[in-house]
């Protein structure tokens, strides 16, 4: 299966281009994915660390005249942040239920569009396009193709993800990760690299925000790890969530902060072209 000229529209029509994009890892496949539309993984989102303000101060230096697209939108996040300063946000969701809790902090300039990026109307042409650590999930032989063909010419699609310093308890912490994550499949990825490596996105600029440091009460640290794939409470035993949360709790003890765990968390974000 080589390239052999011809239209690169042709190409995905006949199939081959599907079949010369490296599969992606094992744990980012469709059953794992499914784990989104878990209702207690909705429900544990809100105890992630928000997005810092600077980003989407960033996103506005970036953005082109025209609605936004948002891919994998989760609880609304970031496109009620957009909605700020932005007339049209569509915000692409596959999850009904991460939709059920975004519907709470519904704003009047976010479209929802209730559907996988594979598979969601869209309505282009947009000024910019954001995922929020969710490309992952998408199929890598469809989505940066259809971000591509969506864009206005010059646009650019925003890559973000949201990291944590590790903390004093890194190690214990690996360690209960690794045993009770329910994705057994788990490898650490870094998706820009992955899609670079694929030729499937094109870096034009990064930016990493400075470590933005809270302090969290031990059940919202504890309840912010079931926000994660892997540790969905829907689908691992009582006995190991709970054993998992005693874990948890534990190894913060010694740290405390006035009974409150410090956090310390970064933004990743990266733009530029994906492959048309
Ligand atoms: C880690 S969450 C990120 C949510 C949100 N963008 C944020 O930053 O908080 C990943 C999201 O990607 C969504 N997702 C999974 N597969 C998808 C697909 N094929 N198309 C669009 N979104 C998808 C999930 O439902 C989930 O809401």
């Amino acid at each position: 299966l080589q390239w052999r000229g011809g239209s690169q529209a042709e190409f995905p029509r006949c199939g081959c281009y599907n079949a010369l994009v490296k599969p992606k890892a094992t744990h980012l496949g469709t059953d794992f994915g499914a784990q989104w539309h878990d209702r207690a993984m909705a429900a544990a989102y809100r105890h992630r660390p928000p997005y810092p303000p600077e980003i989407f101060e960033h996103m506005k230096t970036l953005a082109l005249p025209g609605p936004v697209l948002e891919i994998g939108a989760g609880t609304g996040d970031a496109p009620i942040e957009l909605a700020r300063w932005i007339d049209q946000v569509d915000a692409v969701e596959p999850s009904a239920e991460m939709l059920r809790v975004a519907a709470g902090r519904a704003d009047r300039h976010v479209r929802w569009i209730h559907a996988t990026f594979e598979e969601a109307e869209l309505y282009p042409p947009y000024g910019l396009a954001v995922a929020a650590e969710s490309l992952h999930w998408t199929q890598w032989d469809v989505s940066p193709p259809r971000i591509a063909r969506a864009l206005a010419p010059g646009a650019v699609l925003v890559i973000l993800e949201r990291m944590t310093v590790p903390p004093r308890w890194a190690d214990e912490l690996a360690g209960a990760l690794s045993r009770y994550s329910t994705n057994r499949d788990y490898k650490p990825c870094n998706l820009v690299e992955e899609l670079c490596a694929r030729t499937l996105f094109h870096v034009s600029g990064a930016i990493r925000t400075d470590p933005g440091q809270c302090l969290q009460p031990v059940a919202d640290y504890v309840e912010s790890f079931h926000s994660r794939n892997g540790f969905s409470r829907d689908r691992m035993t009582r006995e190991d969530a709970a054993a998992f949360d005693a874990a948890l709790r534990k190894m913060v003890q010694r740290h405390l902060r006035e009974g409150l765990v410090p956090v310390a968390t970064y933004v990743a974000m990266h733009w530029g072209r994906p492959t048309p």
